[in-house]
């Protein structure tokens, strides 16, 4: 039996959604260490109501009991900023519970629906970038926003409120009991982390989401994932600071190591940046969670991916680390192989054709077989003196 909780945010508007404290995996694919939420907003006008995106069907009863728990008799709108099932999931029932409510959409969110929720067409208000709905004395303005975080995505802004519901968008997997985000670095990390696993792809459409945003006054940003922003300048600074073309001094090593070989590079690596006091990330793939190793490719300057050869490829899970960086498209400048091999291997040529969505600059990768000898080591020390030198034009005055 589903226990409901409601929390109110302004005098019109209402969190109906649910936290899900346990969930630890998301698209079967994105760890959340410490869960998400779903948030779902009513907004109560003097004529009718909207319900403001709506929750994961795990969470549709909690939906639910939230909206009986209010006395809510009648939902005449149901926005769906974005058609992913962890906010749309629960629409067909809220459609069935308030059998006169349409959802109102932009034309491709509402094809998605309807072919992923089989939700009727008749069942639809389709809207336009900047039209407009009125809820009697509140109004709701819709803000096109494709691409964060799938192409049919848009934001809806209450404009009497001043309050901007951008679903995705500013999100953050964060299971917790404060409203608003009071936890400045705790929200921050977990921010980032969204942004890296979920937006870092689409850095370009939400630069020229974020100039779209610039006209418009916001006193609240309320997502559908995490804490609500009442104070908005903390996560749209960080979000221009994410989405800018400037990099920061800081390289990540991603490595796997069978028999040690590789991992004594990787050493020989890091001790050779230490040296000139450079900030290195390295990430073992074999133990780390992909969302730091994400996070750390937000701001870095370049990335050494190191690998022994295997069935005369690299490693698996250097195979997926390549395939995620390339996916992820970070700001990266430049990046470099560490390749170990016991008889032969393609592995160089393999990661290198992995990494086309890059537009970097690629350093000489180092080829060692077997255990390094004293010469591959140096030639590991000439590695790190390149990734220094191209790290420390990152640096700052
Ligand atoms: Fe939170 Fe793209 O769904």
């Amino acid at each position: 039996m589903a226990v409901g909780n409601v929390r109110r945010i302004t005098d019109r508007v209402y969190l109906v959604g649910a936290i899900d404290w346990n969930r630890r995996l998301f698209d079967e694919l994105i760890p959340l260490p410490e869960g998400t939420s779903y948030n779902s907003y009513l907004i109560e006008g003097s004529e009718s109501s909207a319900l403001v995106d709506a929750v994961d069907p795990t969470k549709t009863e909690e939906l639910l009991v939230n909206l009986r728990g209010l006395g809510v008799e009648k939902i005449d709108y149901v926005v769906s900023n974005h058609a992913e099932q962890d906010h749309s999931g629960a629409i067909p029932a809220v459609l069935n519970e308030y059998p006169g409510a349409k959802v109102v959409t932009n034309r491709r969110c509402k094809e998605q629906l309807m072919e992923l929720l089989l939700i009727p067409e008749e069942r639809f208000i389709v809207v336009e970038d900047g039209g407009e709905l009125s809820l009697g004395d509140r109004t709701l303005r819709f803000i096109l926003a494709p691409w964060v975080h799938w192409p049919e995505t848009m934001l809806t802004y209450l404009v009497e409120d001043r309050v901007l519901f951008t679903c995705d968008l500013f999100g953050s997997h964060l299971a917790t009991s404060d409203l608003f985000a009071r936890d400045r670095s705790g929200v921050y990390r977990a921010a980032k982390r969204y942004y890296a696993e979920i937006m870092m792809p689409f850095r370009k459409a939400i630069r020229g989401h974020l100039n779209k945003l610039e006209d418009l006054e916001i006193k609240t940003i309320a997502p559908s994932h995490g804490p609500i922003y009442d104070e908005p300048g903390f996560i749209l600074d960080a979000y221009r600071e994410w989405v800018s073309d400037e990099v920061k001094a800081e390289v990540v090593v991603a490595y796997v190591s069978m028999h040690g070989s590789t991992q004594a590079m990787v050493d020989r690596l890091i001790a050779g940046l230490l040296r000139d006091n450079r900030t290195v990330k390295p990430f073992n793939l074999t133990v780390t969670d992909v969302g730091e190793l994400a996070m750390a490719l937000v701001d870095a300057a370049g990335i050494v991916l190191a690998t022994p050869t295997v069935l005369g490829g690299a490693h698996p899970s250097a195979v997926y680390a390549a395939y995620l960086v390339n996916a992820l498209r970070p700001k990266l400048r430049f990046a470099s192989l560490i390749v170990s091999y016991g008889w032969g291997g393609r592995a160089v040529e393999q990661l290198k054709g992995m990494l086309t969505n890059l537009r970097i600059e690629l350093l000489d990768p180092v080829v060692v077989k077997g255990y390094p000898k004293e010469g591959d080591l140096e030639a590991v020390d000439r590695l790190a003196e390149e990734v220094s030198s191209r790290v420390g034009r990152s640096e700052g005055p």
